[in-house]
């Protein structure tokens, strides 16, 4: 049945397609976490796998309200990973058990997340009418900035 919410479906299907993308961008910064959690090795390591695992734990709640808020706005949430590969701009190097780099590599995704989030926010605000992605999307983009300072604080 379709949601008859006060947004046309012009702007819901535009404001879908944004929240799809971060979602994109969402699984595929799990995905990395998680491995650098399981991956890890060095005289800190507890300290770093449990802190890997904090920072997917959030990424995971994150995941499952971008996806829900696609549906509360009539839409289908991406759930196939070959489109989650398409729609992210985030990429894949290969591995490393060096902890700066993992950390770097992380920090960048969260703010490339940050500034897409800021960017995206503005435009749902004054062309597509969406308060409720708007309100959604900046909890979302301050608990990242969270993240990020947690990333950043581990470099030297
Ligand atoms: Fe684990």
């Amino acid at each position: 049945m379709k949601a008859n919410i006060g947004l046309t479906d012009k702007n819901a299907q535009a404001v879908a397609l944004i929240l799809n993308k971060l979602l994109a961008d969402e699984q595929v910064l799990y995905a990395k976490t998680r491995n650098y959690h399981w991956n890890y090795e060095g005289d800190n390591f507890m300290e770093m796998h449990k802190f890997y695992e904090a920072q997917y734990g959030e990424l995971a709640e994150t995941i499952d309200e971008i996806a829900e808020r696609v549906r509360k706005i009539g839409h289908y949430a991406e759930g196939r990973l070959k489109e989650y590969l398409a729609l992210t701009d985030l990429t894949e190097p290969s591995s490393t058990n060096d902890q700066q780099k993992q950390v770097k590599n992380l920090l960048d995704d969260h703010e490339t997340i940050i500034r897409y989030t800021r960017k995206q926010i503005d435009i749902i605000d004054e062309k597509y009418k969406d308060a409720g992605t708007v309100d959604f999307l900046t909890g979302v983009m301050k608990q990242h900035e969270k993240m990020a300072w947690m990333l950043r604080a581990h470099l030297k």
